[in-house]
């Protein structure tokens, strides 16, 4: 039988079956369903074994990215970022939502491994790191549209609705607040239907403090917080404890600043299960992102730094509006997207939002 008889005879199928089943979700038409997707098996982190579609994909709601466990470029601050997504969304992920992190270099990421790697990131259940066979894993990759090699791979995030065939992509470098709204949006499109919404001019304002701010949310609040540690160390008081030589070097290269075997480097990568990535920022995007921790790194920043930092460039801060505010500098069960550009709503406080820390 030709190719497209067989393929007419699937829908003519699919359509019959809708009819009598009253329309169970694979039959309603999205070309994304168990005739697109390779039904392989993938092994996760505890050495369970899942087939991609039936397991893994089938009528769920999905996230799903590539890492590997020794690319040091993107990955780390990708799956920094996806852990704290992970938190804000809380026990939503495993239950309504599904994280994959699907290998793009099986050789080398045993389950073992992939085990490892999760821990250093401070995964929970509900999270599942993906290996394979080689061949498997390309099959895939190659249908979520994952082709280039790995050193080059995307830093997305695709998020399905599987049963509705919709699918999107957000990228990965950016504000984990703005990629659980994201995520949000397009999971539960519907989500507002019947609620009354805050309106714009209610919505709290808070302090900008230029465009060092901006990259700090997408870039390293991941890692980083005012106040606490996360996976990196509390950036509260750093500006005070190191030089701005120093800090300015190590922000922008801080595996080279290892390999000249620095013993605040040294000593930093000792005591931390990550470490801190380069982000290849250039030398101006260092200086801003030095002024921001000039200015939040101390208890009450001093006036003139604050002016100074206001008028360095507000076109940054404005460009990415949905960015420009401080997520770390609040909770954020209480925190009011109203200022972001798609999201006229308080997450946290409808059904799905239950952000927790
Ligand atoms: C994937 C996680 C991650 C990201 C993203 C990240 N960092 Fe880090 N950072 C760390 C870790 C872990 C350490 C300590 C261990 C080490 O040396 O790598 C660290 C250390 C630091 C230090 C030294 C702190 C001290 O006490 O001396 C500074 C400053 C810093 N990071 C700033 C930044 C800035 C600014 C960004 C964003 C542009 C950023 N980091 C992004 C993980 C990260």
């Amino acid at each position: 039988m030709s190719k497209r008889l067989a393929t007419s005879a699937f829908l003519f199928l699919a359509v019959w079956i809708s009819g009598i089943s009253g329309g169970a979700a694979w039959a309603k038409g999205t070309p994304w369903g168990a005739n697109y997707f390779p039904n392989v098996p993938l092994v996760d982190q505890d050495g369970k074994t899942y087939l991609f579609y039936d397991d893994l994909l089938k009528d769920k709601k999905v996230m799903i990215d590539f890492v590997f466990a020794l690319c040091d470029q993107g990955c780390p601050l990708d799956t920094a970022n996806m852990a704290r997504v992970q938190k804000l969304l809380g026990p939503r992920i495993g239950k309504d939502i599904y994280m994959y992190s699907i290998t793009l270099d099986p050789e080398n990421d045993t389950p073992q491994k992939l085990k490892e790697y999760a821990e250093q990131y401070g995964a929970r259940p509900g999270w599942k790191f993906l290996t394979g066979k080689r061949e498997d894993i390309d099959a895939v990759r190659d249908k979520l549209g994952q082709r280039s090699d790995k050193e080059t791979h995307a830093n997305a995030v695709q998020v399905a609705d599987v049963a509705s065939g919709r699918w999107i992509r957000i990228p990965l470098a950016a504000d984990p607040g703005y990629i659980v709204t994201e995520v949000n949006n397009a999971l539960y499109p519907e989500w507002s239907v019947g609620k009354k919404l805050k309106s714009y001019a209610n919505a709290k304002t808070s302090e900008i403090f230029g465009p060092g701010q901006v990259m700090f949310a997408s870039r390293c609040a991941g890692c980083h917080a005012f106040g606490k540690e996360l996976l990196g160390p509390d950036l509260m008081g750093v500006t005070a404890r190191r030089s701005p030589d120093w800090l300015a070097n190590f922000i922008a290269a801080p595996n080279e600043m290892r390999a000249r075997k620095d013993p605040i480097a040294l000593e930093l990568a000792k005591n931390h299960k990550v470490l801190m990535p380069n982000l290849k920022l250039t030398k101006k995007e260092v200086g801003e992102m030095l002024a921001y921790l000039q200015a939040k790194s101390v208890p009450v920043p001093a006036p003139a730094a604050k002016q100074a930092l206001m008028t360095a460039d507000a076109t940054g801060a404005a460009q990415s509006g949905a960015l420009a505010h401080d997520h770390s500098q609040h909770d954020r069960s209480q925190h009011d997207h109203s200022q972001h550009e798609h999201a006229q709503h308080d997450h946290a406080q409808h059904d799905h939002g239950s952000a927790q820390e």
